[in-house]
């Protein structure tokens, strides 16, 4: 383990557990010495700085398409096969033109209108989970409510069985390791996970060729000038939004409520007034974000600032050290429930920005009003509740609060 003074962005790579739990002095120090860095230990560039990253997401000189083919995979990969092949059919991974032909296709299924449509749906679970606790007077934040809403919403979205919520959580997860912290010896249970989850897509698809008017429907349906997605991209992408919905809103639940626990001020000021829900929602994505990071290949050379970053490079865009770059942010490391002017990067930017965030806009605004109109004496049962061992995907194991 290394010490908070001397720790780079490959310790937190690595897991070093004090840096999971708070990677924010490590990010500042980087950033104060230099926006962009080469990380020896790493072999990648990290970019830090606010301006570095958000130019950076938007130049196409960087490519989405990182995933490695199969001739190119070290053989102790090759059991992750089967999870690298539909991988690098996400849009998540293309870059123009398959990106573009990919994210308009969902887009016509995964359109803000179904989205809004959610929000009574949305509340009425919200209230189911909530009416299960209350008489308890605590509960697992995160098993008991920041779990399952993302999970239900997204399985009612797009009509798959509830009742198949574990195994959907069973392949996330192992989806999400993969990509936050890929161990060598777990590759042969990411390889099969994914055979599993295909499998099962597979089995569903045909009972659902009806006139059903949910996400899955459409994404079968989806149609642009005559194009439609294949099999692979189909499945691939249908498991892009099961995951995504799966491991991030969770954490923003999380992550937003334990640093409202632990700002009083900030918490008696959202009851206070409730028309900075929407804005806290905001400053919790900064503050504490669900996705850390996120990469891309440099397709050429080229100098960013005064450093020359050589083709093929590895990039690494710390997402949530730009978030407290000072020069983006005044007093970055405040939380600030009604901070305006607050164009944070947790959702991405660029071509690739988030698909699903107006969606988890939406749940984080639900989530939160109706936790505090509904319990009004919540607190921490758990000082320093333990972190997700992933260094990617930023969240809590649990969350004990009572109320
Ligand atoms: C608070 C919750 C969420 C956070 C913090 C988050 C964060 C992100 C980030 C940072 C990216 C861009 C990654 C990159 O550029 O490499 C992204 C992309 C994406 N997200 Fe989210 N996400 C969240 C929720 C969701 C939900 C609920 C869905 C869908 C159900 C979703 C679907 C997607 C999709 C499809 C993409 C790929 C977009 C593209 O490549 O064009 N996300 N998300």
């Amino acid at each position: 383990m290394s010490t908070a003074s001397q720790s780079t962005f490959a310790d937190l790579f690595f897991m070093d557990p004090a840096l999971i739990a708070d990677p924010y002095p490590m990010y500042a120090r980087l950033l104060a010495e230099n926006p962009l860095y080469f990380d020896a230990n790493l072999g990648m560039w990290v970019l830090l700085g606010y301006a570095e990253v958000s130019a950076g997401l938007r130049d196409p000189r960087f490519s989405a398409q990182r995933i490695a083919g199969a001739d190119e995979l070290p053989p102790e990969w090759a059991a992750a096969q089967p999870l690298l092949e539909y991988l690098a059919r996400q849009m998540l991974f293309r870059d123009p033109p398959d990106h573009t032909r990919l994210r308009g296709l969902v887009s016509k299924a995964f359109t803000p209108r179904m989205i809004e449509t959610m929000r009574g749906e949305i509340q009425g679970i919200v209230d189911d989970l909530l009416s299960v606790v209350q008489a308890r007077g605590e509960m697992d934040v995160i098993r008991d409510f920041a779990y399952p809403l993302p999970t239900t919403v997204i399985a009612r979205m797009l009509g798959v069985p509830e009742r198949d919520n574990d195994r959907f959580k069973h392949w996330s997860d192992d989806f999400a390791e993969f990509l936050g912290t890929p161990q060598m010896d777990a590759m042969e249970r990411f390889g099969q996970s994914m055979q599993e989850f295909t499998d099962y897509l597979r089995a569903l698809i045909p009972t659902r060729q009806g006139d059903e008017q949910d996400l899955l429907a459409a994404l079968l349906h989806a149609e642009e000038n005559g194009d439609t997605l294949s099999e692979t991209e189909l499945l691939a992408n249908i498991i892009l939004l099961l995951a995504a919905g799966h491991e991030t809103t969770t954490n923003l639940i999380g992550n937003g409520l334990y640093a409202l626990l632990t700002h009083p001020d900030q918490l008696q000021r959202l009851r206070d007034d409730p028309s900075l829900i929407p804005s806290a929602v905001e400053e919790f994505l900064r503050f504490d974000p669900p996705v850390q990071f996120t990469s891309r290949i440099a397709k050429e050379a080229m100098t960013i600032g005064n450093q020359e970053i050589a083709q093929g490079y590895e990039v690494v865009f710390a997402l949530a050290a730009a978030n407290r770059d000072p020069a983006q942010f005044p007093e970055p490391d405040t939380l600030d429930v009604g901070r305006r002017d607050n164009r944070h990067v947790a959702f991405g930017f660029g071509p690739h920005f988030c698909l699903g965030a107006p969606l988890a806009r939406l749940e984080g605004q639900i989530a939160f009003a109706t936790l505090l109109d509904r319990l009004p004496h919540l607190r921490l049962r758990e000082e320093a509740p333990p972190r997700l061992a992933n260094a990617a995907f930023h969240g809590f194991q649990r969350l004990p609060v009572a109320f």
